[in-house]
């Protein structure tokens, strides 16, 4: 296999099970010669299979709730005491509504609920960033990717409030992209990946008929949390460093078809 990120150092939020989209990007990103650790929130710690795939891969698990801006300090202090210098590139993998679990709906919201998830899934992503901004530690040209939703542009009923927590992760990508790629040319994007079957994808209401819909309205078909983790492969290496505060959909066409032949035929009359 090629060498894509040989020598560079990173940090991986979020990999919780082996259905993890972060699982498989922590896979490929050594696969692919990279130095990484791992982290998540100490509760997945107790609840996942992640401090076996640590040992697997025999790479430091570190935890961080990312809703914490003294675990961050931790965790990122520790890593570039554990690499000896700065990161070059990071993935946010992280996502979590307690409105969603619930299968609340979107027009009875508990709003203590909604906040949560909003600093969960959105303003996590701006506490890493401005964690890492203000210690200095992303080496020049690093990477940052998040992973999105098409819910952040277009209505799906059933995405109740992880669709304005998507929204505002995609808004953050932009505004701290400006102030990080200013600062030493650090990208910062974020990825609009497909429905995935995942603990985070199946724990919304209706997510069979999500993957299903998409998977015949797209013309490459869904995208695996393989293929992401290839993708943001690509992200983390030097072949991209000019994309900055982008959404890049991943998403087999999806969001760019109108209607499909799949998708017409259901509507014929029989
Ligand atoms: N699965 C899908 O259909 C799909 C589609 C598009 C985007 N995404 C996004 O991909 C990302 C990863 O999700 P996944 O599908 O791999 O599911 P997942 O459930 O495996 O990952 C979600 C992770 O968020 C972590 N997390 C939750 N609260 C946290 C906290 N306070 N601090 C640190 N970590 C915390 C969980 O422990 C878990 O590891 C999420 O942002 C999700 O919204 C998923």
């Amino acid at each position: 296999m090629s060498q894509l990120l040989a020598g560079k150092k990173g940090v991986i939020f979020g990999a919780l099970d082996e259905n993890s989209i972060a699982w498989k990007v922590a896979e490929k990103a050594i696969a692919h010669g990279a130095q990484i650790i791992l982290t998540n929130a100490p509760v997945a710690l107790r609840l996942g299979t992640i401090k076996d795939m640590a040992s697997k891969l025999n790479v430091p698990l570190i935890p961080a709730d990312a809703t914490k801006n003294e675990d961050l300090e931790n965790l990122f202090t520790q890593a570039s005491q554990h690499f000896g210098g700065k990161i070059d590139f990071v993935l946010h993998s992280i996502g979590m509504s307690i409105n969603v679990r619930k299968s609340r709906h979107y027009t009875d919201l508990v709003h203590e609920d909604f906040i949560k998830a909003m600093d969960i899934s959105a303003l996590s992503y701006h506490r890493v960033m401005q964690t890492l901004y203000n210690k200095d530690l992303m080496n020049h040209q690093g990477s940052i990717l998040c992973l999105s939703y098409i819910a952040a542009q277009r209505t799906f009923p059933g995405y109740s409030d992880m669709a304005d927590n998507k929204s505002m992760l995609e808004s953050i990508t932009r505004s701290f992209g400006y102030y990080f790629g200013k600062k030493n040319g650090t990208r910062v994007n974020s990825i609009s990946q497909s429905p995935t079957k995942t603990t985070a994808g199946s724990g919304i209401k209706g997510f069979d008929a999500f993957y299903n819909f998409a998977q015949a309205m797209s013309p490459l078909g869904n995208a695996t949390a393989e293929e992401c983790a290839d993708y943001c492969i690509t992200l983390f290496s030097d072949l991209t460093r000019k994309v900055t505060m982008q959404n890049l959909f991943h998403d087999g066409g999806f969001s760019f078809t109108g209607v499909s032949e799949e998708v017409m035929e259901s509507f014929l009359d029989k």
